[in-house]
């Protein structure tokens, strides 16, 4: 699993005025184009895609959304599509973030939509699973990824147009994550699921872990089986905390 390459994604959130944009000029500059080196991401909020976008214009920092809408233009007051956001430059959007589904009554044919419409744009899909303290402590948690996989993952998934992003939503901004064995347990129901859908792009689609990545715990969280990459919230913010986690791949 590890010849796939991993992606460090930084979802920024409902954070972050234009003075944000010196941290991810900071990111940039310091990201190498080296054959081993991780793709890296900044997923800022809408309002700073576009300046991100050309400050990072040939460079190796790719830009993400955090949503988009299932239509691709229309009456639908302050909401933003994917062709909209593959305009300002950016290359892929979060979809389904466990912060939407709770915020936006977002289900999962809300984010199947979504992702379809990411695919459509020319966008690579992040699609967001994953279970909530009460359903893990009911031991429903592979029922409920399997569920959620199963129902928001588009018919045209594939390795270049998707990455699965594993967020239990008790670990978010909590600074608690699953044991070793409990990611690694949830990882390869994912594959196993993957790759029973897709077949061999099923293989090479990318399983992030998010929730309460540091540059303490990455290395140990990126080394395990079926852990392409991580989706780091809280640790994005500051460019040194999100280059320590873009090394901890190495
Ligand atoms: O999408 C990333 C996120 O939900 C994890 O947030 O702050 O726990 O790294 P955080």
């Amino acid at each position: 699993a590890k010849q796939i390459r991993p992606l460090i994604a930084g979802n920024w959130k409902m954070n972050g005025l234009k003075s944000a944009l010196a941290e991810a000029t900071a990111i940039r500059d310091a990201l190498t184009t080296d054959p081993g080196a991780p793709e890296v991401m900044i997923c800022p909020p809408a309002t700073l895609l576009a300046p991100l976008a050309d400050l990072t214009q040939g460079s190796p920092l790719a830009v993400g959304a955090q949503d988009c809408h299932a239509a691709p233009s229309g009456a639908h007051t302050g909401d933003i599509s994917a062709e909209m956001l593959r305009d300002t430059g950016a290359t892929a959007v979060i979809v389904g973030h466990s912060e939407r589904r709770a915020d936006h009554g977002e289900i999962d044919r809300i984010v199947l939509g979504k992702a379809t419409a990411a695919h459509r744009a020319g966008l690579t899909a992040i699609v967001c699973i994953g279970e909530t303290r009460g359903q893990r402590e009911a031991g429903l948690t592979l029922d409920v990824v399997g569920r959620q996989l199963a129902a928001s993952l588009p018919e045209g998934a594939g390795d270049t147009n998707t990455v699965v992003a594993y967020e239990p939503v008790w670990a978010i901004g909590t600074g608690l994550t699953p044991s070793n064995d409990d990611v690694a347990e949830v990882h390869a129901l994912i594959r196993r699921d993957l790759e029973a859908r897709f077949g061999a792009a099923g293989s090479r689609i990318r399983i992030l872990y998010g929730g309460s990545v540091k540059p303490t715990n990455a290395r140990e969280l990126l080394a395990l089986p079926n852990v392409n990459g991580a989706l780091v919230g809280g640790a994005s913010l500051k460019a040194a905390d999100f280059l320590a986690i873009v090394r901890a791949t190495a």
